[in-house]
């Protein structure tokens, strides 16, 4: 046995330390067998006897001892990361392991949703929430974790759209950075950990929001419309990235050549190392693309580094070797990268620097970690509508309706591994803690979550069950009705199950399950005022529903302090600030449905004209489009003004630029009567192009609370490189001519300026 001596090697990014790091990983691999390189490209998952009973006895103690495994995914708790460490430290090449686990928004202090996380449209939020992230994650033995999603979506079917930042990649690009600075910072301290962006790439563009299916589009889509968010990332230093499940253009993402090498490493320069998303490598057989030493060999060589779970790489390189399908260089590459990957994070240094067991009680669901949450959590709610009913009284009598009002573990949403199921607030006790008389509050359940106990059980995860009341229906609602004519107010807190979005939950139709809309209408026919708190994972179409109650305030799924954060906002101690990120359409059959879209040739202003671009039975408007939320005070907009009506284009070698940068500034004032927040957009048209530019594409933004009265005038600064776009040979070009500038408090409520360039 063979031990590392590298005590005290420095892992900070640095050319020397970038040169030391390479000395250190050529003596080592020199060491190393073909069989322990490939060995570093196996990601199995860890299985329940290792968690629950002692490491040595289990066969994953035999793979490490034959350096078999480079990292493994579902250890959470330190003294056992530390046990399967000493395991890896004290065999073969003492190489530590990675410990990997999808820590998506908080571990045991969980935040909103991603989506919901995104509504804040507070980039330093969503850092704070991922730095907690990692403090949790680490304090628990995981030193990787497989997030950021940044997937693009324009398809509310797709139920990951739950764990992704909306329909923008401007937005989304600014909200990865975000993440990465989170949980990774300069990978120097003891709880800063490897984050991995994912799902590379354009996963979000499934066919028919249909998990898992082929995305396909051309090139200049491609690059305009879904890559930016993966390439922000991966310039903001993302250590990892997943590829995809799916094919595009013919190919898994996993043995993508195009994606994985061509773009990622030789266009954006990636240095870090690429793991497959869960099974992927394996699922290529069904792709069709031949025996699984085939297609391992192929995912090799495309660039894919790292094998999570399917066992081909372990299982068949050595073969692809002998059979002449690869050469030991491409295991060597993927190797160092994976060992670059341990280097950098410290763990030849001290490979239990994630493993420290020493009062973690003091780092995880602490007072100020809760406190944290329940404020990024108030910030993601987005006021859909309010007739003026909220806020609320607190002292009104309220009766609350709606299983999921008394519900904790659907507080949370989906992915969330590592939190207590049992640990949120619900909302009904938040109401109950916020008002004068807790008595005056009164609850009944009023529906199950679908009629059908079928739609039930597939909404079931992860231990995320909502138990069915065998009353019958008519029973629940009547008595819902009953509490509510009690009351001066009804809150209704409806919508979907935590595990009706993320991974693997499509959905044809976007309403709010049958059962609950119906007791909806039961509620509203009392003439009592309804709000409507709604929990969801995606867009949902809520014609009905904003024609027919007071108000809807949207909380996604808000994480543990759920209840607490709702009753802040009902009751107007936080002035709700959420914007949306993905638009909400008025029918499900307008998918996909997005604000950029490009022109065209028949525009129509969303009602039905002969030969125009519409359809014949729905508006294809948004009803509460990209970018838009209420406030319980109100906001106007002067006319932006351009600096200068013209500028120069410069382009030298291929990088263009501008004699001056575009200076747009607009003023807001708080026009109503309570202090405020508003996310002040700025939105760009290139007018003229030699392809078909989006009608408006987000540039800017800004946060800016005011007082009432109070006016602040905001300044955009736009760049060569926010007025450009890719070709479709993937040159990213501006145009001279005319462009738009439009700056308001939603995409589609804006005022419009212009300038030149020349
Ligand atoms: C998901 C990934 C996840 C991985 C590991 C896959 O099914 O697509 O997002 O990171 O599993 O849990």
């Amino acid at each position: 046995m063979l031990m590392i001596s590298a005590a005290m090697i420095m892992h900070g990014r640095s050319a020397d330390n970038d040169r030391k790091m390479d000395r250190f990983i050529d003596g080592l691999m020199e060491k190393m067998s073909v069989e322990e390189k490939i060995g570093q490209l196996n990601l199995p998952t860890a299985p329940s006897d290792i968690i629950t009973g002692p490491a040595r006895e289990s066969d994953i103690a035999g793979l490490i001892s034959k350096g078999q495994i480079g990292g493994l995914f579902n250890i959470s708790n330190a003294a056992k990361a530390r046990e399967i460490q000493e395991l890896a430290v004290n065999s073969g090449h003492g190489i530590p392991l990675l410990f990997g686990l999808d820590v998506i928004h908080g571990q045991k202090t969980v935040f909103p949703i991603p989506l919901g996380l995104s509504a804040t449209w507070d980039p330093d939020a969503i850092e704070r929430m991922a730095r907690i992230s990692a403090i949790e994650a680490s304090a628990m033995g995981i030193n990787w974790t497989y997030s950021p999603m940044v997937d693009i979506s324009h398809d509310a079917r797709w139920g990951r759209v739950a764990e992704g930042s909306g329909e923008d990649p401007y937005l989304g690009s600014r909200i990865a950075e975000a993440y990465i600075r989170g949980y990774q910072g300069d990978l120097t301290d003891d709880d800063e950990i490897l984050a991995c962006v994912k799902h590379y790439a354009l996963y979000g563009a499934a066919d028919a929001g249909r998990d898992y299916t082929a995305s396909d589009m051309s090139r200049y889509r491609m690059f305009n419309w879904y890559m930016e968010p993966y390439k922000a990332a991966v310039d903001a230093g993302a250590a990892s990235v997943m590829s995809a499940f799916q094919q595009v253009e013919g190919v898994p993402c996993a043995l993508n050549r195009f994606l994985l090498t061509d773009v990622l490493r030789e266009k954006w320069g990636f240095d870090g190392f690429v793991v497959a998303d869960y099974n992927a490598v394996g699922e290529a057989v069904n792709h069709g693309m031949g025996s699984l030493e085939e297609v391992s060999a192929r995912a090799l060589k495309a660039g894919l580094d790292m094998d999570m779970v399917t066992g081909g790489y372990v299982g068949t390189l050595g073969k692809a070797l002998k059979d002449g399908l690869i050469r030991e260089e491409d295991i060597d590459k993927a190797c160092r990268r994976i060992l670059e990957a341990k280097y950098r994070l410290g763990l030849f240094d001290d490979p239990y620097r994630f493993c420290d067991t020493e009062n973690p009680e003091d780092k995880i669901f602490t007072p100020e970690h809760r406190a944290e949450a329940r404020k990024i959590a108030a910030e993601s709610f987005v006021l859909l509508k309010n007739d003026g009913i909220l806020p609320l009284d607190r002292k009104a009598r309220i009766a609350v309706v709606g299983l999921l009002a008394d519900d904790k573990a659907n507080m949370l949403g989906c992915w969330t591994v590592g939190a207590d199921k049992d640990s949120p607030v619900t909302v009904l006790e938040g109401i109950r803690s916020a008002v004068a008389d807790p008595s005056a509050v009164s609850y009944s359940r009023g529906s199950n979550l679908f009629y059908d106990p079928d739609m039930d059980r597939v909404s079931r995860n992860q231990g995320k069950d909502v138990d069915r009341d065998p009353r019958d229906a008519g029973e629940m609602v009547a008595e819902a009705v009953e509490a509510a004519k009690q009351a001066d107010v009804v809150v209704a807190v409806l919508g979907e199950a935590a595990e009706m979005s993320g991974e693997s939950a499509s959905r044809v139709d976007l309403t709010i399950p049958d059962a609950q809309r119906d007791l909806l209408k039961e509620l509203a026919k009392t003439g009592k005022p309804v709000v409507l708190v709604l929990c969801t994972g995606r867009p949902l179409v809520l014609d009905w529903e904003s024609e027919n109650v007071d108000a809807i305030l949207n909380i996604w799924f808000p994480g543990t302090e759920a209840g607490l954060a709702v009753a802040d906002v009902l009751f107007g101690d936080v002035n709700p600030s959420g914007r949306l990120t993905m638009s909400f359409p008025r029918h499900s059959g307008v998918m996909p449905f997005y604000y950029n879209e490009v022109p065209n040739g028949r525009p129509t202003d969303g009602r039905w004209v002969k030969y125009a671009s519409c359809y014949m039975d729905t508006d294809w408007t948004a009803l509460y489009p990209f970018g838009y939320g209420l406030s319980y005070t109100s906001f106007a907009y002067s006319e932006p003004v351009v600096e200068k009506a013209a500028y120069s284009l410069i382009c030298e070698d291929g990088k263009y630029g501008l004699d001056s940068p575009v200076r747009v500034s607009v003023t807001i004032t708080n026009t109503g009567k309570r202090a405020g927040t508003e996310t002040v957009q700025l939105y760009v048209r290139d007018m003229a192009g030699s392809v078909g530019r989006p009608l408006r594409e987000l540039k800017g933004f800004e946060k800016v609370a005011l007082r009432p009265g109070e006016s602040r005038t905001v300044e955009f600064t736009l760049t060569a490189d926010d007025l450009s776009f890719y070709t479709q040979s993937l040159d990213r070009i501006v145009e001279p001519g005319e462009f738009s500038v439009m700056t308001g408090g939603s995409s589609s409520d804006v005022k419009t300026a212009g300038f030149i360039i020349k």
